[in-house]
C-alpha cells in the first residue's frame, strides 16, 4: 500500500519540506528524533529497559543530529541512553543538540566501542549514523564502527536506513546492518523491503497533506496523536 521511496524522490520531498512549505531543519529533526524515541518506548519498553544501557550511534550528518534528539527524548523517557558522536560538525544546530544532551547527563563516549564492550554493557543499540542521502562507499572510520554493531549481536534500531545499506538495493552483499527495528522517517525508503527485523515503523508526522498527493506516498493512517505508526 505505502510507497517505498527511491533516493532521489526523498531527497526531492526533503527539499519541498524546507524550500516550498518553509521547515526548518530543527523543526522536523525535533518530530523525526521523537517519533524514533517513541517507537522505540514501544517495542522496547521501559519496564524492560529501565537499568539497562542504552547506546545511541550518531553520524556526521543529519541522521545523526536525529540521533541526539531521540536521545534526549529517551532520558526524558527514564531510559538510560549514552552517545557515541565521533565526527562532529561546528553547525550551531548541532552544538545546541549536543549541549542538550550533556546538560541533561547523558554520557558521551570518547573512544569507539569494541563489539565485547557493547555486549557486556548495553541491552540496545540506535544506529543514526547514515541516512537517506547516504552513497556508498562508507568512510573508513565508520567501517569499524558499524563491523562493532554487527558483531556485538545486541539488539539495534536503525533510523530511516541501516547504515551501510544501499538506501534502494538493501544490504551490501558482505553483509550490512540487520536491525530489529527500523524506524522509516516521513515515508520508507526502496531499501525497506528488503527489511526482515520484527519491527517496522514509520514516524516524520509532519508532511502537509499537498505533498503526500504529489508523491502519491500512500502514507498509512497515524492512529489518533501518535507521532509513529506501525507498518
Ligand atoms: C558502560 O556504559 C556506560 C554508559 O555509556 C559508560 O559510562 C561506562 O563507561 C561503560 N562501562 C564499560 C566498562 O564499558
Ligand atoms: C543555538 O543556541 C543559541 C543560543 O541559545 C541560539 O541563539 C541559536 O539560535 C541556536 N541555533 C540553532 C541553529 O539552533
Amino acid at each position: 500500500m505505502v510507497k517505498f521511496l527511491g533516493q532521489n524522490e526523498a531527497i526531492n520531498i526533503d527539499q519541498e519540506l524546507f524550500n516550498e512549505y518553509k521547515f526548518s531543519v530543527d523543526q522536523l529533526m525535533e518530530l523525526a528524533g521523537l517519533s524514533c524515541a517513541v517507537a522505540i518506548a514501544k517495542c522496547y519498553p521501559i519496564s524492560d529497559l529501565r537499568d539497562s544501557n542504552i547506546l545511541v550511534f550518531c553520524g556526521p550528518g543529519n541522521n545523526g543530529g536525529d540521533g541526539l534528539v531521540c536521545a534526549r527524548h529517551l532520558k526524558l523517557f527514564g531510559y538510560c541512553p549514552s552517545v557515541y558522536y565521533p565526527k562532529r560538525t561546528e553547525k550551531p544546530l548541532y552544538q545546541n543538540l549536543t549541549t542538550q544532551c550533556q546538560a541533561m547527563a547523558v554520557p558521551f563516549l570518547e573512544d569507539a566501542p569494541t563489539a565485547e564492550a557493547l555486549n557486556k554493557n548495553y541491552s540496545l543499540l540506535v544506529d543514526a549514523l547514515f541516512g537517506f542521502s547516504f552513497r556508498p562507499p562508507m568512510r573508513e572510520e565508520f567501517v569499524s564502527v558499524v563491523d562493532a554493531i554487527k558483531k556485538s549481536g545486541v539488539p539495534l534500531c536503525s533510523v530511516d536506513i541501516p547504515s551501510g545499506w544501499d538506501v534502494e538495493d538493501g544490504a551490501p552483499e558482505s553483509g550490512g546492518l540487520e536491525p530489529d527495528l527500523l524506524i522509516s522517517l516521513t515515508a520508507p525508503k526502496k531499501c525497506a523491503e528488503k527489511f526482515r527485523g520484527r519491527f517496522h515503523y514509520l514516524g516524520g508526522r509532519f508532511v502537509p497533506p499537498a505533498l503526500e498527493k504529489k508523491y502519491d506516498l500512500k502514507l498509512p493512517k497515524y492512529p489518533g496523536t501518535e507521532v509513529c505508526v506501525k507498518l
